[in-house]
Formats: structure tokens, sequence, C-alpha cells
């Protein structure tokens, strides 16, 4: 059956859904912190660095290299990606019908992941991919431009940093963690090149938006981070919603 929903009703019902946005540099954290903030919350969560990651893999396996924009441009309008969660409540990630959430997380993954987002077309290609995940209760989403250009009605924009170093010493030990190996100095070159790139790119660069709250994770755990986006939440979002329509 055809909607009868008009664009503006569409845009009035997406604004009713609150929205807190997680932007920052690779390996900062932001993910975890994402996930946790989303399942106390009860809200749904976009890691939208996901949808680059699949992009970039989609690419390698149909032969797309990752400078050729209009080839990208149709993949990521077509990508033929599902997000289901398994029994543990795991998001576990299907490209074309194939279980890809390891492969997604490694390195060269990553960096392909990086090349291709600096292309506009294929930025252009995900926004609305990444805007259908604003839904009731409400989204947590994390990435590098969710306050700036996905989500920039965002009910809160938190920005978390770390120091490079201290980045590259984490995903260096999360890395070991999940069995994968890893050297200390390459992982800090990549963190270093990444960050280059996201910051210095024409489009939809990473940076704070201006209306951010600011967390700098160098000398802080994840509970720590939680708790303080989570008082945020409190602060700015679930009280300045109550003032305006008198429920929670
Ligand atoms: O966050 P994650 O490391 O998974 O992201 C992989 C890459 O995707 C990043 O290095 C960044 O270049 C790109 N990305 C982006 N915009 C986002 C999320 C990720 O450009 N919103």
């Amino acid at each position: 059956m055809k909607s009868t929903t008009s664009g503006s009703e569409k845009k009035a019902s997406r604004l009713s859904v609150p929205v807190i946005t997680l932007d920052g540099p690779t390996a900062s954290g932001k993910g975890t912190v994402a996930a946790q903030v989303a399942k106390r919350l009860g809200f749904h969560v976009l890691d939208s660095g996901l949808l680059y990651r699949v992009l970039a893999l989609a690419a390698r396996h149909h032969g797309v290299a990752d400078t050729n924009e209009p080839a990208l441009q149709v993949l990521a309008a077509h990508l033929d990606v599902q997000f289901p969660c398994d029994h543990a409540g795991e998001t576990r990630v299907t490209l074309e019908g194939e279980e890809v959430s390891r492969t997604l997380r490694k390195e060269w993954v990553g960096m392909a992941a990086s090349r291709v987002a600096v292309l506009p077309g294929v930025r252009v290609a995900l926004l609305n991919r990444q805007r259908a995940f604003q839904e009731l209760p409400g989204l947590v989403a994390d990435g590098r431009d969710m306050g700036t250009i996905v989500f920039p009605e965002a009910d809160l924009k938190i920005y978390i940093t770390a120091t490079a170093d201290a980045r590259a010493e984490r995903r260096y030990r999360q890395l070991l963690e999940k069995g994968f190996s890893a050297s200390l100095a390459d992982l800090t070159e990549d963190i270093r090149q990444r960050d280059e790139r996201d910051m210095q790119r024409s489009v939809a660069p990473l940076r704070a938006a201006a209306d951010s709250v600011h967390i700098d994770t160098t000398l802080m755990n994840i509970p720590e981070v939680v708790d303080t986006v989570l008082s945020h939440v409190r602060q700015h979002v679930l009280l300045s919603r109550f003032l305006s329509t008198g429920s929670w």
C-alpha cells in the first residue's frame, strides 16, 4: 500500500524522536560508549562507521577501486546489508547474505572505509540510510558528522576526544583481546593518517559541532564516560523534553 505520509509530516515525526550524537576521532571509545548509553536508555544505536566499512568491503568483493566515485555511489545506494542482533544482543552484520562482522573490524577495512568516506557522492548515498535509524523511543548515533550533517537538530551532541597515543594503545589492547595480532607502532601511524584524512577532507570533515559538549577521555575509563554522557542526557534531553511536553 502506498504511504500517504507527506515529507513534512515525516520530518515532524522525526523531530519528535530524540537523538543523541557522539562524534570523535578513530578509537576514541565512542562506539562502546554509544552502545552502552543506548542500552541504558533503551534507545536504538547507529554505528555509522560500520556503513562506510561495509561499503569498503563490498567494493573489495566487487573489484571496485576505492577511488571510483560513480561506481561506489551506485554500490552505496544498493548495499544489501542487514544488522540483525544475535541471542546475546550483539549486532551481526551480513553483507549480501554473508556474515562479515569480524572482517569489518580489521584495520585494512577501517583504512579503506576512510578512503571511500572522502567521496561526496558516497556520503550523499548513505545519508538517508543513516537517517532511517531515527526511530522511537530514540537514537544514539556515533560517527564523525552525526551532529554536524546527519542529525543537525539532535537533542544532545557530544564530541569525544583522547590523545592519539591513548587511542592507539586502546585499539592495540582491543585487537589483542579479540585474538588479532597487532603492532602498536603501526596502529599509532594508522590512527594519525586516519585523523588527518577525516579532519582534512572537504566534505563533512570531522569537527565538533558548535553546540556540542566536549569530553576528553584520555584519563577516563568507559563506565566513567558512559556516566558523564548519561548525566548530560538527563540534563539536556530528558529535562528539556519534560519541560516542553509535561511527560518523559
Ligand atoms: O568509526 P569507524 O572507525 O568504524 O569508521 C571507519 C571510517 O569511516 C572512519 O575512519 C571515517 O573515515 C569514516 N566515517 C565517516 N563518517 C562517519 C563514520 C565513519 O567518514 N560518520
